[in-house]
């Protein structure tokens, strides 16, 4: 059996989980009562949920001991690096079936639907690559700086991590993240709609130490180039200000280990609060000029088409945004009454001040509760409690960050930016529950 959205317990999973009937019938019968347990030990100052009366006494999955509990288990380091329980393995990264592969280039998109708190796991982090992915070998890896420098210099990897270094927790979306959506409703489900965003705590050096370390000319060198090691020659420019508030890092870590090879092991750009394409995978050099340098991922694409059929360029802050990953569209909700609604926030000019959540379409708003941390251009958890009276309902989320920048409906952010484009959709997402408790992506202006 695998289970793919893991939580809450009366949710059926997604249709491309490939769960069958036994399988569903499984989690209806034990995660409904799992979850009523925890209900019950519930913290006070949270709501006590009405729930379902309890399962019978005479249960024979607590009556009759299974056989974990009469045999011997599994020696250490059976699996030397660990994996996930064999009963979760429906839950992984997966290409949307209406994006075609060229070459190298694709995209797979994380499983928002089953992740619970802030971090997303590595090995479930998205992924987009121009020209495939390698396992490059860090010994031979090296940076190069140069450009408008005292001292161009090339960095080996064991230069790079004996430096002084920071670890920081931030989100990196896709500039292209829900594109799919601009005209209308197009995709089934939370990963395939918000899956090309993730959150990781990464660790390596402020590109401004190594820039100091050169003797960067910080007067006329008011930008960077940062160009990747792969085929796709993936080159972008970054504004010396960002690098410049020391939040830039040249990033060898990703969640406490080396950065994965699909995520640009053995050394990546993390920009925070900017879109993903700025995250340079593989990177290998870093050119100081005194202007934007207009290269082809910066000029033909990661564009916004604009109503008037200009071009803006440029675009690069990720802005405020969220989304409900729990109930989402494709699950089913086995029963009314007493369900947690859960989902995420994010905002790349900062923190997240508050998030709102609304049952009938955007008529009433609730405040949902920002579970900590709640931190700087990274993702935040949100929850609501909600008891479902089992009539037909429109689930939305709305973000505020700490600039006071609010998400946008699709009818305000059409207004403004047409249908035509593929970047940077931050729309209120909407999910429509029907009476049978099937939910699905629906547009509200
Ligand atoms: N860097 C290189 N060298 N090559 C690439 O194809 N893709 C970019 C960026 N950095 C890319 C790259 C894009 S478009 C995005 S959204 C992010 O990496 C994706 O990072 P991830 O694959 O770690 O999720």
């Amino acid at each position: 059996m695998a289970i793919e959205y893991a939580r809450p317990g009366r949710v059926r999973p997604a249709p491309e989980n490939f769960l069958s009937d036994t399988d569903i019938e499984s989690v209806q019968n034990g995660r409904r009562d799992f979850i009523r347990k925890a209900f019950v030990t519930a913290s006070a100052a949270m709501v006590v949920p009405a729930v379902a009366k309890a399962q019978s006494a005479g249960d024979p999955a607590i009556l009759n001991l299974p056989e974990w509990t009469t045999s011997l288990g599994m020696p250490v380091a059976t699996h030397p690096y660990g994996m996930p329980s064999q009963y979760e393995r429906g839950l992984v990264r997966r290409e949307s079936p209406g994006l075609t592969r060229v070459g190298g280039s694709s995209v797979s998109f994380t499983p928002l639907q089953g992740l619970f708190g802030i971090i997303t796991p590595s090995g479930l982090h998205f992924e987009r690559h121009h020209q495939g992915w390698h396992d490059i070998d860090p010994a031979r890896h090296r940076l190069m700086i140069n450009g408008l420098v005292k001292t161009e210099a090339v960095y080996t990897m064991d230069d790079i991590m004996r430096l002084p270094s920071v670890s920081r927790i931030h989100f990196i979306e896709c500039g292209a993240n829900t594109g799919m959506e601009w005209g209308n409703v197009a995709v089934p489900t939370v990963q395939y709609t918000h899956g090309m965003i993730a959150c990781s705590e990464f660790t390596g050096v402020p590109l401004k130490l190594i820039l100091d370390m050169c003797g960067a000319d910080y007067k006329k060198g008011r930008f960077v180039l940062a160009e990747g090691a792969d085929g796709s020659s993936m080159t972008r420019t970054i504004p010396m200000e960002l690098i410049e508030s020391g939040e830039v890092l040249v990033a060898y870590g990703q969640n406490g280990e080396m950065l994965r090879p699909e995520n640009g092991y053995p050394l990546r750009l993390v920009v925070p609060g900017v879109q993903g394409v700025s995250w340079v995978k593989w990177l290998r050099r870093i050119e100081v000029g005194d202007m934007p340098y207009g290269t082809k991922d910066e000029a033909i694409h990661y564009i916004d088409l604009m109503p008037d059929g200009l071009h803006r360029q440029y675009t690069s802050t990720q802005e405020v945004k969220s989304v409900i990953t729990t109930p989402s569209g494709g699950q089913i909700l086995l029963d009314k009454g007493f369900h947690n609604i859960s989902g995420i926030a994010w905002s790349g000019r900062g923190k997240i001040e508050r998030v709102d959540v609304s049952v009938d379409g955007g008529i009433n708003w609730m405040p949902a509760r920002l579970e900590t941390p709640v931190l700087s251009k990274a993702i935040t958890r949100f929850n609501v409690d909600w008891t479902w009276d089992g009539k037909p309902a429109i689930l939305q989320s709305r973000a505020v960050d700490e600039t006071g920048h609010v998400q946008p409906s699709y009818g305000q952010l059409r207004a403004v930016r047409g249908t035509s484009s593929i970047y940077h959709n931050n729309a209120i997402q909407s999910w429509r529950l029907a009476e049978s408790g099937e939910v699905s992506n629906v547009q509200v202006l």
